[in-house]
């Protein structure tokens, strides 16, 4: 395989990228640095960078040139974002993704790989949710990804592209940017707890999430674009915690005891989620995922 990642300077995108190194991949990443940083990537003679927006068509055919498979990450990640500003966070999304799933059908990509979310279930009826679950989104950036399914679908349908969503949970680790206000709650809490700060919880702190370490989202994406699964996989440990379960697991790696100050719950939030993630297990062969208090230990090292 020769990969291109996009978004590959990223959270998910960095950790997969090291892994494809070592696995020995030739890798190419194409970002614009809007929130990935330079210094998440390594230096390695196997890896070449381009700076460029997916927005822009001829960027995006220039990083495809002599590539066999694409991950693509690149994208405006942030649900609250995207209810603010939905109209830029789809030109992103939406315009720059079909951008990527056209020039890899142009270019006779041999798969394709891309970040869907969990944010297309909605609110489930049912739980734990497995992959043909009615999806009914709640956020301009569920309906984004909703939408990257189903021309994925198409693609596949009407050119025979193969590609694969990857609906990911909720993922946690270093690297996750904890200085933004939309940033992913575990990597917020550590910042906070560093600096002896109060964890604000909205609701009464036993909703409940499948947090995934980010490590194994790196496993889970090499073996998507080695496999020949195609359609949409769920990307969770199957196992769920509520928000005071982890508050507490946090405070036993940090080996302080978390000050939490409850306010409103928020309008749209999901109370429960869980997920059925045997296709990742048996399909994609991802399974003995890090436990939270080891994933919690690295992150909380990192986040000085
Ligand atoms: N982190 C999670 O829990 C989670 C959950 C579900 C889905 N996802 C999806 O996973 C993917 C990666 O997310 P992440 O958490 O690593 O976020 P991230 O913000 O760290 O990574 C996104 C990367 O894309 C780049 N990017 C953004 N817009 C771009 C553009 N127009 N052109 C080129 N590059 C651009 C950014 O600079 C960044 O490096 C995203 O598609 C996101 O929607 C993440």
């Amino acid at each position: 395989m020769r990969v291109l990642v996009t978004g590959g300077a990223g959270f998910i995108g960095s950790h997969t990228v090291e892994r494809l190194l070592a696995q020995g991949y030739p890798v190419r990443v194409l970002d614009d640095f809007s929130t990935g940083h330079l210094d998440n990537l390594p230096h390695h003679s196997r890896l070449s960078i381009i700076t460029g927006d997916i927005r822009s068509r001829r960027v995006v055919e220039e990083a495809m040139q002599g590539v066999t498979h694409v991950l693509h990450l690149a994208a405006q990640v942030s649900v609250a974002a995207s209810v603010e500003a939905p109209v830029s966070s789809a030109s992103i999304n939406v315009t720059g993704f079909l951008n990527v799933l056209d020039a890899a059908r142009a270019q006779r990509v041999r798969r394709l790989v891309y970040a869907s979310s969990a944010a297309v279930y909605g609110m489930p009826a049912r739980l734990p949710i497995d992959e043909d679950a009615p999806t009914a989104p709640i956020s301009p950036y569920g309906l984004e990804k909703e939408i990257n399914d189903r021309y994925a679908a198409l693609y596949r349908d009407l050119y025979g592209l193969p590609t694969l969503g990857l609906r990911y949970f909720n993922v946690y680790g270093p690297r996750q940017d904890p200085n933004s206000p939309y940033s992913g709650v575990i990597s917020i809490f550590c910042r906070r707890l560093r600096e002896a700060r109060p964890l604000s919880v909205f609701g009464d702190g036993l909703q409940t999430r499948d947090f995934i370490y980010v490590g194994d989202v790196a496993r889970a994406n090499a073996a998507a674009l080695e496999g020949g699964l195609t359609g949409v996989c769920n990307v969770a440990t199957g196992e769920s915690i509520s928000l005071r379960t982890l508050i507490k697991a946090l405070g036993a790696v940090a080996g302080k005891q978390p000050l939490v100050s409850y306010g409103e719950a928020r309008a749209g939030d999901i109370r429960e989620s869980a997920a059925d993630n045997r296709r990742l297990v048996t399909a994609l062969r991802v399974s003995e995922f890090e436990p939270l208090g080891r994933g919690l230990t690295r992150l909380w090292a990192s986040c000085a």
